[in-house]
């Protein structure tokens, strides 16, 4: 087998360009170094879809069952597929296209991009933190702060014009989405926009880039996670490789054409104390097409000190419930889990409260 150190390349895409690579180098081989992780996952369930124009709805009742849907989605999956939510297909197509030419740019040019701290603006690399990591993954990334500021790669040159449209329309729907999920826990609409400072909120765009891989079955294009923040959307070009897990078992799923996929993240959980758990999810690789997929985070704001919300923490005889995480300022996690290994729940472990 071809087995080459890993520090000859800069990129997955790179490596994965290289002339006749039938293996993939050792330190590439997900699955052997976590013979636990099962490869097999289930066929294809049905998720929950959220229809977003019911929930924007002027009909109470249609409005009011779009938030019965959104809640039962929270509470026994964690993700959902929104549809019908007003983001124009060729912005979606565009920004995947401009994605696709980010990474088509001379290395060079992106590693320009190579940071060392985790909360810089825009960050360009590959696997999920080299530093920390011994198994890599199959995977390339771009990550950028669009907001409270919104920062922008200098090429190519449409980005700038589109990423800003497509982060502006993202957050208005991950903003209705959370209007409509903190009325199905009992609060008013605006109760965790406004305890978590959303409007001065992080978003950031994550851009996943795997290309082709020769060996799939041992490869792993992001490991086993789930999201800092509220509620991601992500969108991808037509190729699956998403999986979640659902009753204790990875699930296979697959977006319709023009939706978005949507998982609930650590800061839902907390503020929910724990009533909507954070889904753990994981991208698997194949060895036909290149996939990408673009994940928008959103999350509170820098300074917001997350801790469960109160009124949930009154049971209705008025008995006190208690609080499960520990507040921490948003700011402090999302350093810290993007600092570290991707590594299951084990950021939101370490909030978790002991209760005697
Ligand atoms: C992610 O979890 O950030 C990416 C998942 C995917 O590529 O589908
Ligand atoms: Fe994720």
């Amino acid at each position: 087998p071809l087995l080459q150190p890993r520090d000859n390349f800069s990129s997955v895409k790179l490596l994965a360009e290289s002339p006749s690579l039938d293996f993939i180098p050792s330190s590439y081989a997900y699955f052997n170094a976590h013979p636990h992780d099962s490869v097999a996952s289930d066929p294809q369930v049905s998720i929950p879809v959220i229809d977003f124009s019911l929930l924007s709805s002027n009909n109470p009742d249609q409005r009011l069952q779009a938030i019965r849907d959104l809640g039962r989605a929270c509470q026994d999956w964690g993700f959902f597929m929104v549809v019908n939510h007003g983001i124009p297909e060729s912005l979606m197509n565009a920004i995947i296209d401009v994605t696709n030419e980010f990474f088509n740019l001379a290395e060079e040019e992106k590693m320009g991009y190579e940071t060392k701290h985790v909360l810089d603006p825009i960050r360009y690399g590959t696997s999920f933190n080299t530093s920390k990591e011994q198994i890599f993954l199959w995977r390339d990334f771009l990550k950028v702060f669009v907001h409270p500021d919104f920062h922008c790669p200098r090429s190519p040159r449409v980005f700038s014009e589109l990423l800003e449209e497509y982060a502006k329309r993202t957050r208005g729907v991950a903003r209705e989405l959370l209007g409509g999920i903190s009325q199905s826990l009992g609060l008013e609409e605006g109760y965790i926009a406004k305890l978590l400072d959303f409007d001065s909120g992080v978003q950031i765009y994550v851009a996943n880039y795997y290309p082709p891989c020769p060996q799939p079955e041992l490869a792993m294009g992001i490991a086993p996670h789930s999201d800092h923040g509220l509620l991601t959307l992500l969108l991808q070009n037509g190729v699956g490789g998403l999986q979640i897990q659902h009753n204790g078992k990875w699930v296979n799923v697959n977006a319709l054409p023009n939706s978005f996929l949507v998982n609930t993240g650590d800061h839902l959980e907390i503020v929910s104390n724990g009533k909507y758990k954070s889904i753990l999810h994981r991208a698997v690789v194949n060895n036909k097409t290149k996939r990408i997929s673009i994940a928008m985070a959103n999350g509170p704001s820098f300074d917001a000190c997350v801790a469960p919300a109160s009124p949930l923490l009154t049971d209705s005889h008025g008995n006190q419930i208690p609080g499960l995480y520990a507040p921490m300022k948003f700011r402090e996690y999302l350093e810290r889990q993007q600092g570290n290994k991707l590594d299951g729940k084990s950021c939101l472990d370490r909030v978790k409260v002991s209760i005697c």
